[in-house]
């Protein structure tokens, strides 16, 4: 167990340092920063909604090899983004194109990060779930590049996913009764563009998130009580910008 546990963490270590590009620090145009943010935050939005459809697969006990592969989550992000933006990400501006393409590479790390566990035969619920896909791929990509990602709302189950100032006023906007559904909302501060989209409890959420509150969900945790409709938090994007 030590032995693979030094593996895996050599590996890492590995495919960290080669496979995205070091762009740390570099801070992205101001102009396009708005469009950039937005996208980003899409393409979290999509790749969640990946591994929540492939739950399912992934939880089946009596299959090994799932073929839940980084290039398989790949080609269903990219169509899962085209179909929810209209745009194939080869259409949009280069700077767009060169983030999305590092969180897409992020997100492949995540998957691959996670090879043995989704394969593993024999075991149901594997916690590979939306929400640790997200989270990973938001720590991978803050390891390589000076763009952070993060999954936030008030009712954190995860404590590095609890909201810090900007992200909780934004998040108190988004709870308005009035605010248009699905806004997202960002500004400049500091020398960065920071942004937040909202996401919203769906039917596939509500197994955990929902009611009775209280009540243990499969992963151990607490419902949280949530209804069909109600904003569960935000994706959070900030990057420095030029
Ligand atoms: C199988 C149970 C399960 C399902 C289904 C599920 N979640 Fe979660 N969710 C969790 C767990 C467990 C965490 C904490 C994960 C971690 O350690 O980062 C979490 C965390 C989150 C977070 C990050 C904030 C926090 O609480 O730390 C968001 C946002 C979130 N879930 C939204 C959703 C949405 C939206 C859906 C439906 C599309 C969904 N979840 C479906 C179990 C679930």
């Amino acid at each position: 167990m030590r032995k693979l546990l030094w593996l895996s963490i050599f590996v890492s270590l590995f495919v960290f340092s080669s496979v995205i590009p070091s762009t740390f620090a570099a801070p992205l145009p101001k102009d396009k920063a708005p469009e950039i943010a937005s996208y980003t935050a899409t393409m979290i939005i999509a790749g969640r909604g990946v591994v929540a459809k492939h739950q399912d697969l992934i939880n089946d006990p009596n299959k090994g090899n799932k073929g839940f592969t980084p290039e398989y989550v790949e080609k269903q992000m990219l169509d899962s983004f085209e179909k929810i933006t209209g745009k194939n990400i080869t259409d949009l501006d280069p700077e767009v194109q060169k983030v999305l393409r590092q969180v897409i590479d992020a997100a492949k790390m995540s998957v691959q990060m996670n090879q043995a566990r989704i394969n593993q035969k024999g075991k149901g619920f594997k916690m590979y779930i939306p929400a640790v896909f997200g989270r990973e791929t938001g720590q991978i990509l803050k390891a390589h590049t000076d763009i952070a990602i993060k999954q936030t709302t008030f009712k954190y189950r995860n404590a590095y996913n609890q909201p810090d100032d900007f992200e909780k006023k934004v998040l108190k906007q988004f709870e308005r009764p009035d605010y248009p559904m699905g806004k997202g909302y960002g500004e400049f501060i500091n020398g960065r563009y920071r942004y937040l989209k909202p996401i919203y409890i769906r039917q596939a959420c509500l197994k955990c998130h929902g009611e009775p509150k209280g009540a243990l969900d499969i992963s151990g945790h607490k419902k949280e009580g949530y209804r069909l409709g109600q904003l569960r938090g935000a994706i959070s994007v900030s990057f420095p910008v030029k």
